[in-house]
């Protein structure tokens, strides 16, 4: 991706999605910010973001159009959450996802990288209460796929909020069982990994992340490297 080009977040105003908003913004782009509450995005403004009101399931989409129209690349960060019910798995995580798609196709953007998460691949062989989710995210993941977009699938493990370490290990599509361990990363070493992989020149790449010995550069280059 150029310098200087205008990414959307969604999710901004959340634990990831603000770090991914700071991290883009000192890397010289300009960010657009979709948010529903006017309140939690005034810092986000005052950083330097261009904040745009909306949710993800106001069923006008006029919203979410007007947002992503002029866009280089979408970055999703936007979640239910743990304390929702599975409606919300469905509107926000699922639906909404699938939204965020069809308005970048439609608006003619670039590129388009998801925050999905590890074991989307297999929702089943998750437990009861996380199999609804990772459905969830396992659809959203496959229409971005299919999307004739530009994109990237980043998995991350358990998100933390520790401080950043800039260093991961990846497995595309899984890291491997056994090499799992800690199953857990920090929300800022993953929006460092959304950041890289908004900035690759690489698409059709999905990938589990967590906290690891590799500079985070160097992982998202070996995997732009493999890409289509
Ligand atoms: N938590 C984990 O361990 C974990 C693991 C793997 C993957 N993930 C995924 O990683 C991503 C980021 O997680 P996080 O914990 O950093 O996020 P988070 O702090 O829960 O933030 C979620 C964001 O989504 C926004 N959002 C929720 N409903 C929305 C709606 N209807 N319309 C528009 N925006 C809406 C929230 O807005 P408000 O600020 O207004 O609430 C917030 O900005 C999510 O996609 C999550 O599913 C999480």
């Amino acid at each position: 991706m150029d310098p200087h080009v205008l990414v959307l977040v969604h999710g901004a105003t959340g634990g990831t999605g603000r770090l991914l908003v700071d991290r883009l913004l000192a890397d010289g782009h300009q960010v657009r910010a979709f948010v529903r509450d006017p309140d939690k995005g005034a810092p986000l403004a005052k950083r330097g973001a261009e904040v745009v009101p909306g949710d993800l399931t106001d069923p006008d989409a006029t919203a979410l159009t007007d947002a992503t129209r002029g866009v280089d690349a979408v970055a999703f960060c936007a979640g239910s959450g743990a304390s929702t019910g599975k409606d919300m798995t469905l509107l926000v995580d699922l639906h909404g996802a699938v939204r965020t798609i069809d308005a970048a196709v439609e608006a003619g953007a670039d590129r388009y990288v998801m925050l999905s998460s590890m074991a989307a691949d297999d929702p089943l062989g998750s437990s009861e209460a996380m199999a609804p989710y990772l459905a969830a995210k396992h659809a959203a993941d496959r229409v971005l796929a299919a999307s004739g977009l530009r994109w990237m699938v980043v998995r991350p493990g358990a998100l933390t909020d520790d401080p950043p370490t800039d260093q991961v290990r990846t497995g595309t599509p899984r890291i491997a069982r056994a090499e799992r361990g800690d199953r857990s990363i920090s929300r800022a070493d993953v929006a460092a990994v959304m950041a890289a992989s908004l900035e690759a020149d690489a698409t059709g790449v999905t990938f589990e992340v967590l906290s690891g010995d590799r500079p985070v550069a160097e992982a998202v280059a070996d995997l732009a490297a493999g890409s289509a």
